[in-house]
């Protein structure tokens, strides 16, 4: 908050951190499943401001409605969200097209064929100068602070720029980025760098992501680049891209003094779930989505049942799955291929009364997330390429019991700064099985000491440090920029 000392604040991100939801008895307030939602609202309940989103819930797609522009949190009253409504036509090409099935396995490389069609890209376009718009319009003063969040707004920094030249832009990328041959295949790849060139601080999880940024901007635009200062200087901008590892807000005393004891969570958890007291679980908790890994846990998961016959009937895996993205194909192909491996396992090793694997294939909030975090014997975050992933941080702000082991796929951008976890390549299903047993099997002592490192690297490296160190280098670059024109 004293970063900013009285400079305006304006977030934008395509999710948006409360859907207002009319029922016809009244309207209901939910929490959408995002990780970048999980960082970006305590920072903006603590600094206040302005974030503009796409409005999800209900609301009029056209003119003014009720829920354009509310204070939030319910009942707080932090800040204001602005929502921008779009239509499903724009929505398809800019959020489910071109984001989701050109940008998104663009840059995580899972595999996935990335699609990029003429039309998705012209609402891209479309949709980006109109989210500018919207930031100009809201915009109190000439050099506000705009937070641009992520993939779906690639174009909006030089777009605010060209309206707003003194803003101070910092564009945060959520996802990796890959290397530039990967990157290359993009047919507007040159657009895209340069409208992200026209943030004042283009920030990454990880150093390998700058690195890949810079190079690829070295491969395809004429812009002079100064790897010491880690700067990019492209027409008249220069841009500064820096690592900032995101985190989550460490729970208060007072919200821990509210959880449930971890022994009582266990118990209620067995219970929900049908499974005698003294069973073991391990859980998985990501969006639906082909990037988590989760076919290669369950992999790992039937593995183990292989090599380790006596864990039959005593361990099951739950995974939670909350659906993503579903209108498209990819996404779906997807989850019934997850259905139909969790049913083959459990008819390979389950009978009546037991169930090696649960699919869980809903949203969950986040006090239901807890409890079994605080359940589980172990937490398996084995995606194939993360930026960074919260879930594993949020499993270790949950075990203030300092037990419970986390297994942590290499090419998750968390692994670089959680060493302790047992850090395994998602790839190769023995090394899973293998982690999965050996967590299973770590004596009290190991989970303590691996726990107590791991919490304490969470809690130091919070999200408020990761906003802090983001802002406190946009003051210093305003400053300098004030004393240079003064020159
Ligand atoms: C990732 C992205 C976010 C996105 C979230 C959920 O964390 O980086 O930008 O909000 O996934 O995906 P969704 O498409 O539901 O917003």
């Amino acid at each position: 908050r004293t970063q900013l000392r009285g400079d305006e604040l304006i977030v934008v991100s395509n999710r948006e951190p409360y859907i207002h939801e009319d029922t016809g008895h009244g309207t209901i307030v939910k929490r959408p499943a995002s990780g970048l939602v999980t960082a970006v609202e305590p920072v903006m309940r603590a600094c206040s401001g302005t974030w503009i989103a796409h409005g999800s819930g209900s609301g009029d797609r056209g003119s003014v409605d009720k829920h354009d522009r509310v204070l939030v949190p319910p009942g707080k009253d932090d800040y204001t969200l602005r929502r921008i409504w779009l239509t499903e036509e724009e929505e398809k090409g800019y959020y489910f097209g071109f984001a989701n099935e050109g940008l998104w396995p663009l840059c995580h490389v899972a595999h996935v064929r990335p699609v990029f069609r003429e039309n998705d890209w012209q609402e891209y376009r479309k949709i980006n100068q109109r989210f500018a718009d919207a930031v100009v319009a809201e915009a109190r003063s000439e050099d506000p602070v705009v937070l641009v969040q992520d993939y779906h707004f690639a174009l909006l920094p030089a777009l605010i720029r060209k309206k707003l030249p003194r803003a101070t832009i910092i564009t945060f990328w959520h996802i990796p980025w890959p290397n530039p041959e990967s990157f290359g295949i993009c047919p507007w790849r040159q657009e895209i760098l340069e409208g992200m060139l026209g943030s004042t601080i283009l920030g990454f999880h990880t150093r390998f992501h700058c690195k890949n940024f810079i190079e690829t901007v070295d491969r395809y635009l004429e812009a002079r680049i100064e790897h010491e200062h880690s700067t990019i200087s492209f027409h008249e901008d220069t841009t500064f891209v820096e690592n900032y590892p995101i985190s989550i807000a460490w729970p208060s005393d007072t919200t821990m003094a509210t959880w449930a004891p971890v022994a009582q969570c266990k118990e209620r958890v067995l219970q929900r779930l049908g499974m005698p007291p003294g069973h073991r679980i391990a859980i998985g908790v990501d969006r639906f989505d082909y990037t988590k890994g989760i076919l290669e846990r369950l992999h790992a998961v039937e593995r183990l049942l292989e090599k380790h016959p006596e864990w039959i009937g005593k361990f099951s895996f739950v995974q939670v799955a909350a659906p993503s993205r579903s209108s498209l194909e990819e996404y779906r192909a997807f989850q019934d291929r997850i259905q139909n491996t969790t049913r083959r396992i459990n008819e390979r090793f389950g009978n009546d009364s037991y169930q090696p694997v649960h699919l869980l294939a809903e949203h969950h909030e986040s006090d239901a997330l807890n409890e079994l975090y605080r359940a589980a014997d172990a937490c398996m975050v084995t995606s194939l390429h993360d930026g960074m992933n919260l879930v594993c941080k949020e499993f270790v702000a949950a075990r203030d019991d300092e037990r419970g082991v986390l297994i942590l796929s290499r090419f998750a951008g968390a692994a670089r700064e959680m060493s302790e976890a047992l850090i395994v390549n998602p790839y190769h299903v023995e090394e899973t099985a293998d982690a999965l047993h050996r967590s299973l099997t770590m004596p009290e002592a190991e989970q303590r000491e691996r726990m107590a490192s791991l919490r304490m690297t969470v809690h130091e490296f919070n999200v408020y440090r990761w906003a802090g160190r983001m802002l406190t280098d946009a003051g210093r670059w305003r400053l300098r920029e004030r004393i240079e024109a003064r020159v």
